[in-house]
């Protein structure tokens, strides 16, 4: 990897609890293009030496894609290089494949985002199979609901990291989401917070240390879902090597409870914390491997 840069828009969106998609179409337009001349100048790179562009070409809010796909088909005609669209959530399953050198498909991976919790086969380089999926909200998103919940701010799934490593889960137990087969729900689980904190007398009453159970206590519910629908899949598809990837696999438990939920059935990948969150260097990874016209084999409905 030459260079990776991100341009960080939390504290743009903090004030408003979560991301406002006027604000982050304008800042990709206004710093887009510097982060570009920053990742080739710091390392000598020309143009005329990269080979070809990757850029995202969804899912995700429309206003970013457009600023991308117009920088990136820009900079392919003043370069005279190919471009390729690149599917986001490919890029979160090649992050595991550039920090493992080894990597290849077969196989199974947990996709962990702000907007989806996937549970995938991928068979091949660019084939993609979605077996499992949450049917309401995505577990970054009932992360950052819950932070909201607790009055611990944006973003989310961070704080809630942080929190719960001062508290205790079973002061405070919530439910663990179990719906039949890979499907994920967290929304239920999100409601029986809200509730929580509202039998305790609200968010002004309660203790910090009550507020750290219950952020310990909700994170243990999210991860324990999440790996126990990882092990169900393992267990209908083995395979030697497992990810989880996306931003939530940033998380401290996540990442200790996919290792001892697989123990040495498998190797499990994940990224470091600075490939599960969205970056660049994903998305190019997965370009790499994508030929002209092979993502178009991806599934619209699913997103994949
Ligand atoms: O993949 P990502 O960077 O962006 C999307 O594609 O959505 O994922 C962002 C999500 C957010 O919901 C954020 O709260 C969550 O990942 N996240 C975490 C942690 N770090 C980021 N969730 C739990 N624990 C973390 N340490
Ligand atoms: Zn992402």
């Amino acid at each position: 990897m030459v260079a990776n840069l991100v341009y960080s828009q939390e504290q743009a969106h903090a004030p408003y609890g979560g991301v406002v998609p006027e604000l982050a179409a304008r800042a990709h337009l206004e710093k887009l293009p510097a982060l570009v001349r920053d990742a080739l100048s710091h390392q000598g790179v020309r143009g005329e030496d990269v080979d070809l562009i990757a850029v995202t070409r969804g899912p995700g809010l429309a206003g970013c894609l457009v600023v991308g796909v117009g920088l990136a088909q820009g900079l392919a005609s003043a370069w005279r290089r190919p471009v390729v669209g690149v599917n986001h959530l490919w890029g979160h399953v090649y992050a595991a494949l550039l920090a493992q050198q080894d990597l290849e498909p077969p196989l199974l991976a947990l996709v962990v985002s702000g907007a989806h919790s996937d549970l995938v086969r991928m068979t091949a380089h660019g084939e993609f199979q979605v077996v499992g999926r949450t049917r309401d909200d995505a577990a970054g998103e009932a992360f950052d609901k819950a932070a909201r919940t607790l009055g611990l701010g944006y973003p989310g799934g961070p704080a809630i990291d942080r929190e719960a490593r001062r508290g205790d889960p079973s002061n405070q137990p919530l439910p663990v989401p179990s719906l039949p087969g890979l499907a994920y729900s967290f929304s239920g689980l999100k409601t029986a917070l809200l509730y929580r904190v509202r039998d305790l007398g609200g968010l002004e009453r309660l203790a910090p240390q009550t507020r750290a159970d219950l952020a310990a206590a909700f994170e243990r519910s999210v991860v324990e879902s999440l790996v126990r629908k990882l092990d169900h899949a393992l267990e209908e598809w083995p395979v030697a090597e497992v990810v989880v990837c996306g931003g939530v696999a940033a998380n401290s438990l996540l990442r200790s409870r996919a290792q001892e939920v697989l123990n040495d059935r498998a190797r499990l990948t994940i990224p470091p914390l600075a490939l599960c969150t969205d970056n660049a260097a994903m998305i190019a990874a997965a370009g790499s491997h994508v030929s002209p016209g092979g993502e178009l084999r991806a599934d619209p409905a699913l997103g994949w």
